[in-house]
């Protein structure tokens, strides 16, 4: 257990293609953050992506960063501007959150519910977030359970553009 964790963050740059997409290659990683439609990915596509976030905005995307070392990444998002069919009913006041760690030697010691409370710490920050949601596969049992440290309920199984979820809430007044 890691008591005392120095998380800070930083915007993601395009010269951090090369680590995300180590991490996304990595088993524990993979499983869960590139199953159909997304696929692992190549270099390039995992370069595009980011490119696309500096220049469009679509995500706020960030590296973790433990003791001043990147252990992982995340990405934030206005769910109430959020493209297609994903959130129809979130409006501005809800935020999004996905994240990995991508260091596998820093997963299981219960970091990554203290990185989910600093997200939505900062998160909260702006008056107008009432709530944040996360979007957990439903077989993703770590992921649920560190979300659920973190103090998100879990509100109903639903379908996503990316397949079968478990909508999770942080309330801003619960937190
Ligand atoms: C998901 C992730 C952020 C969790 O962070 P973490 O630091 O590993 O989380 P923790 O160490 O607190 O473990 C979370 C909890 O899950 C539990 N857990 C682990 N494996 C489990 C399993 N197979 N079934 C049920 N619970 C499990 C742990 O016991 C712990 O709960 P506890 O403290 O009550 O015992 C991290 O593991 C990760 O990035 N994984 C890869 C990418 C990913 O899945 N991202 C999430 C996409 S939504």
């Amino acid at each position: 257990m890691i008591n005392t964790p120095d998380i800070t963050f930083r915007p993601i740059q395009l010269v951090d293609a090369p680590l995300l997409f180590a991490w996304r290659q990595k088993p524990h990683v993979a499983a869960w953050w590139n199953v159909a439609p997304y696929e692992a990915g190549t270099y390039e596509e995992v370069e595009e992506e980011i490119r696309e976030d500096l220049e469009l905005g679509g995500h706020d995307s960030f590296l973790i960063l433990f003791d001043g070392q990147p252990i992982g990444y995340g990405q934030t998002y206005n769910a109430g501007d959020a493209s297609g069919d994903w959130w129809p009913d979130e409006d501005e006041s809800t935020s999004g959150l996905d994240l990995l760690i991508g260091e596998e030697s820093l997963t299981g010691r219960g970091l990554g519910p203290l990185v989910v409370c600093a997200i939505c710490d900062q998160l909260f920050a702006d008056p107008k977030v009432q709530s944040i949601i996360a979007d957990p596969n439903p077989d993703n049992l770590r992921s649920i359970r560190c979300f659920e440290k973190a103090g998100f309920l879990i509100e109903r199984h639903m379908e996503t553009p990316d397949g079968q979820a478990l909508l999770m809430r942080l309330c801003r007044e619960s937190n």
